[in-house]
């Protein structure tokens, strides 16, 4: 059995349309390729993390429909613990729009069904499951409040939290204390630091503004760049490989799966980040969210050819 990870997040059902270029507001375009595919943060992250290796769980809530059936298929074709993904007879699951440019770049709107509605009381359900984990995975697709009560029920418990702080979303001091590893994007980390991340000396600005809120360390992805590392006695940029991107969508799901599996197995942050750089790139190569996400074999076999 692999570290045990527990991710708490949302699950979607990804609707893509690939077009020549992203369209303008009022804009209509023609001749898109139409496919779905599994997708959604949490979900995304959850099978990264199980197929680099993790033993994993997963807390969310699907609909009672035909995507909410297909999703947790996959999952448990992916041998994920899906005891605490909550059937909700309400709402429907979520369900993400993409556009995908024909240079893998995306823009996606998520209509978020059920994940909206994941409460801190299914949060407190996983508890056992989440005080014995090596790592608790979360991101904000979901309600904050209950991505704050993983976030307390793992520290009570000793238990290390990364936070993908994807959507972007501004975050109380009282969250980020709670934070072992954050793993915002260029974006990301300007809306949670009013700092512009352009460079590595910009990245590495912000990351201080995190590590002074309560942050013990800071990973900003600067997508094929790498990643800026900042950490009590590490400020360094792990650069990241160059492929052909054919489908962006989930790089950072993969690599934050990826990580948090080579975070649990003690390896070094450096390494740690080389082998999510590597999920991240090999998922690119691909369409789809979770279709695109890399087996252990696959990232060892590319780590060793680079
Ligand atoms: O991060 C990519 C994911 O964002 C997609 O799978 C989509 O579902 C949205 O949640």
């Amino acid at each position: 059995m692999g570290s045990k990870i527990v991710v708490v997040g949302s699950s979607n059902i990804d609707m893509i349309v690939k077009v020549p270029r992203i369209p303008k507001p009022g804009e209509t375009i023609l001749g898109g390729v139409f496919a779905t595919a599994a997708g959604g943060k949490g979900a995304n992250q959850a099978v990264a993390a199980a197929r680099a290796g993790g033993d994993v769980g997963f807390v969310a809530r699907v609909g009672e429909d035909m995507f909410g059936e297909k999703s947790v298929q996959g999952f448990i074709s992916d041998r994920i613990n899906v005891n605490h993904v909550k059937i909700d007879k309400k709402n429907p699951s979520g369900v993400a729009l993409i556009f995908l440019g024909e240079d893998g770049e995306n823009s996606i709107a998520v209509a978020s069904g059920a994940n909206g509605v994941l409460s801190p009381e299914d949060v407190y359900s996983a508890r056992k499951v989440i005080e014995s984990a090596d790592i608790l995975v979360l991101q904000l697709e979901v309600p904050l409040e209950s991505v704050r009560s993983a976030a307390e029920i793992a520290t009570k418990a000793g238990v290390k939290v990364i936070l993908n702080p994807a959507p972007a979303c501004p975050l109380g001091d009282d969250i980020l204390k709670l934070v072992t590893i954050i793993t915002p994007n260029e974006s990301e980390a300007e809306l949670l630091t009013a700092i512009k991340v352009v460079d590595e000396k910009s990245a590495e600005r912000a990351a201080k503004v995190l590590i002074e809120k309560g942050v013990e360390t800071v990973l900003i992805t600067l997508g094929p760049k790498g990643v800026w590392i900042t950490s009590r006695n590490l400020s360094k940029l792990v650069s990241g490989f160059v492929v052909k991107a054919i489908d962006t969508t989930a790089a950072g799901d993969v690599f934050n799966g990826a990580l948090a599996v080579a975070v649990a197995e003690k390896k070094s942050l450096l390494e740690a980040a080389r082998f999510a750089n590597a999920a991240a790139a090999l998922s690119v190569t691909k369409l789809g969210a979770q279709p695109s996400a890399p087996v252990r074999k696959e990232i060892e076999e590319f780590l060793a050819k680079h």
